[in-house]
């Protein structure tokens, strides 16, 4: 069924379990993220990008909307790091259940401003709003503390920025950072950062960058003639912790980009011949899917649907 991110983030908050949301920018990353949650009884959030919004547009959105109302799991649709109002009320209009407002990049006031608009005009429509504070990026674990507080989200400011907005769901930085480079050996996060702030709100918080970057497909990518240096993501066991502490959503796009390269890639390896899509895609998704399997077991989501 197709819900809102309320729906689904205020029970896994309550339950202290984590819900994957995965970025999808076709009809494989759909079915992958929508099946895997249906045969593993999990909720999940598919999530599009504006860039994803300029690739598949109202026709990719509908793909998703049409899964979601099929599936027997409640399935939220979600606008990943929406840039304005403007990009909001669009995804809203096209029949997203939830949005994002990322204005992280303003100074509090006008990021609270901007937020409060949104969380105003969504809420009017029953949709729920993620909104993000503080900045992201892959912090080194010895740098000093003044120098993370510099930009990690500072508990006292997240409160208030939560009373001043009104958002259903708030975006911590924590120390991860978007793409498959996280940091050198273990990438850090900020546990007691996260502990910190869940103990003073209640409401979901989001760990953006969560890819979990699986060694064993990296090997796989590099073996199918990919290059790529020295990927890392964020380890299964920091980030069930985080999930634990009050981490509800979990963004996860960079490992499906991953897993479906290997598909693709050791696909065509195999057999030069080929040059039927469905040979070619198939096993994509089917990587996506263990992948997206392996993260929904992490975050403890399996069979809380
Ligand atoms: O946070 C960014 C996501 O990985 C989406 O990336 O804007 O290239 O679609 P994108
Ligand atoms: P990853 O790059 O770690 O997959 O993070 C994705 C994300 O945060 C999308 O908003
Ligand atoms: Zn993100």
């Amino acid at each position: 069924m197709l819900v809102t991110g309320n729906d689904i983030l205020i029970p896994a908050r309550a339950g202290h379990y984590g819900v994957g949301s995965f970025n999808t920018n076709n009809m494989e990353i759909t079915q992958a993220i929508i099946h895997t949650a249906e045969r593993l009884r999990s909720p999940v959030m598919v999530q599009m990008s504006e860039g994803a919004i300029k690739y598949g547009g109202q026709d990719l959105a509908n793909i998703v909307i049409d899964l979601a109302k099929r599936a027997t799991v409640p399935v939220a649709l979600h606008l990943d790091h929406g840039s304005s109002y403007e990009s909001a009320l669009k995804a809203i209009k096209m029949g997203f259940t939830s949005v994002m407002i990322d204005a992280s990049h303003y100074g509090f006031e006008d990021n609270v401003k901007e937020t409060r608009r949104v969380v105003e005009a969504a809420h009017a429509m029953g949709i729920s709003v993620e909104s993000e504070l503080g900045r992201l990026g892959g912090i080194e674990e010895h740098i000093v503390v003044d120098e993370k507080d510099a930009f990690l989200t500072d508990p006292e400011e997240a409160v208030q920025f939560i009373e001043q907005t009104g958002t259903d769901y708030l975006a911590i930085a924590i120390g991860t950072s978007h793409g498959a480079f996280k940091g050198k050996g273990r990438p850090y996060i900020d546990h007691a950062r996260i502990e910190k702030i869940a103990s003073l709100t209640s409401i979901p918080l989001v760990a953006h960058g969560s890819s979990g970057v699986p060694q064993e497909i990296v090997e796989r990518f590099r073996k199918a003639g990919g290059e790529i240096g020295d990927a890392a993501g964020i380890a299964d066991e920091d980030l069930q912790r985080a999930t634990q502490f009050g981490i509800a959503k979990v963004n996860v796009d960079t490992d499906l980009r991953l897993a479906s390269t290997v598909g693709i890639r050791e696909a065509l390896s195999a057999n030069p011949k080929e040059f039927d899509p469905r040979k070619i895609f198939g096993p994509a998704r089917d990587v996506m899917s263990q992948v997206i399997e392996h993260k929904m077991r992490v975050l403890g989501s399996v069979g809380k649907a």
